[in-house]
């Protein structure tokens, strides 16, 4: 059950989340936002996707107790889709720090001691060439421990890591207040997320493995830059620009 009053008494939002849509059920609550009619802030909320979906076409599995959710944004330049894959991860950190030391592996996997406890997907649809609708959905394992085989090594939940409850109303409510406040900021261009990121990833500095197109290739991040790519070292010390990518889950890289 999804407790609507401890959601909204710690919702601090002008728009986000005002208006919350809870479901059982839907396919996915990014497919409900792209396909139905919404208000800018409407939220969706469901306690399980029949075809939850992931990053690079993969589907996400929505267990017992996760948070899935997703909300309806106002972007409507397709230049803010990366920073605001940012933003979502610096809120959703600013959010589970409380029960865990999260860190953002880029663009946005939340993880706690290199295991996943969060991801999220940006959904888009266009008119023509005008970005029309933002969708952007969040996945947290909250209680769950029953992975499945092949992703049992490289998840987790944030209950594991916390002696406090965890309450999906209040992660949403804080997730929403965060991601309304750095939306504002960065519209307004008083949010130098580039200085921030040091802070909050969980690799900075690090040696990591970029997968693109199945080729896996070493680097040593360094940073982002100002349109949310990441900024890395190659094996010959020489500055690159990754764009698009994932960061190697392979333990030891
Ligand atoms: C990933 O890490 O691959 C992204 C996972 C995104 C999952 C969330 S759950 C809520 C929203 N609805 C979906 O179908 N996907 C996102």
């Amino acid at each position: 059950m999804f407790n609507k009053d401890l959601y909204f008494s710690n919702l601090q939002t002008k728009v986000l989340g005002k208006n919350i849509l809870i479901f059982d059920e839907v396919s996915s609550t990014n497919s409900y936002l792209i396909d139905n009619y919404g208000n800018i802030g409407d939220v969706v909320v469901a306690k399980n996707q029949s075809k939850g979906k992931g990053r690079s076409g993969r589907s996400w599995l929505t267990f017992r107790d996760s948070l899935a959710f997703s909300v309806l944004l106002p972007i409507y330049d397709a230049k803010y889709l990366l920073p605001l894959n940012i933003l979502a991860g610096f809120s959703v950190v600013d959010t589970l720090k409380n029960y865990a030391e999260v860190k953002i592996k880029w663009p946005n996997d939340i993880v706690v001691n290199g295991l996943k406890v969060c991801g999220m997907l940006i959904d888009t649809s266009f008119n023509g060439s005008n970005l029309e609708k933002t969708v952007l959905g969040i996945g947290i394992n909250i209680i769950n421990n029953d992975f499945p085989v092949d992703i049992k090594n490289k998840a987790t939940s944030i209950q594991n890591w916390s002696s406090k409850e965890v309450k999906k109303e209040i992660i949403l409510s804080s997730i929403l207040n965060h991601l309304e406040n750095y939306i504002n900021l960065f519209i307004n261009n008083k949010l130098d997320f580039v200085t921030l990121w040091s802070n909050y990833s969980a690799n900075i500095n690090n040696d990591i493995n970029i997968h693109i197109n199945n080729i896996v290739t070493k680097y040593k991040e360094i940073g982002i830059n100002n349109d949310g790519c990441l900024i890395v070292l190659n094996s010959s010390g020489v500055k690159e620009i990754i764009l698009s990518g994932e960061i190697g889950y392979d333990f030891g890289d």
